[in-house]
């Protein structure tokens, strides 16, 4: 079965709460029930991780080699800022998809640059929670092709 590792950066874990307006009412757990139950359904492994740490969110980006086939990640603030967080994405060298709640590109300036962007497969931004579904779908998708082409190859 395939394992993704969900990361979630700062401030998320007040989401619910946090600015409701532009990020909606649902906690965190809750989007993480329905996360869990997407993959259930599509059968696929999920673990997920939030943290208020850019050293610990490259930490898990780096240990996800050893297990994990893909990674979606919501850097939050630290999309417009950490190089680091790009740098161990490129080292993983793992199918990663990046997922904002908000749409960046209808925000503030200094929100419409991603650092992430340009080294994961894909971005989504502006669909709410529904954003990780359909990341966790975009990855089944991947590992879908890339069995075809392995099967080709052999
Ligand atoms: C966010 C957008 C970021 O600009 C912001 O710093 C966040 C949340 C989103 O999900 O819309 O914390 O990543």
């Amino acid at each position: 079965m395939k394992k993704i590792l969900v990361i979630n950066g700062p401030n998320l874990n007040l989401l619910g709460g946090r600015e409701p307006k532009i990020y909606g009412k649902t906690s965190l757990d809750e989007i993480n029930q329905m996360i869990e139950e997407r993959a259930k359904k599509i059968g696929c492994e999920v673990k997920i991780k939030q943290s208020n740490y850019e050293g610990e969110i490259v930490s898990l980006i780096g240990e996800a080699k050893s297990w994990a086939n893909g990674i979606i990640i919501n850097p939050a603030a630290y999309t417009h800022t950490s190089i680091a967080i790009r740098d161990a994405i490129t080292s993983v060298n793992l199918p990663t998809v990046e997922v904002h709640l908000s749409n960046i590109y209808k925000r503030e300036k200094f929100r419409q640059t991603s650092f992430i962007a340009g080294v994961c497969v894909g971005q989504i931004t502006g669909f709410g929670p529904q954003g990780y579904l359909l990341a966790l779908d975009a990855l089944m998708s991947i590992f879908e092709k890339e069995e075809k082409n392995e099967a080709k190859r052999n």
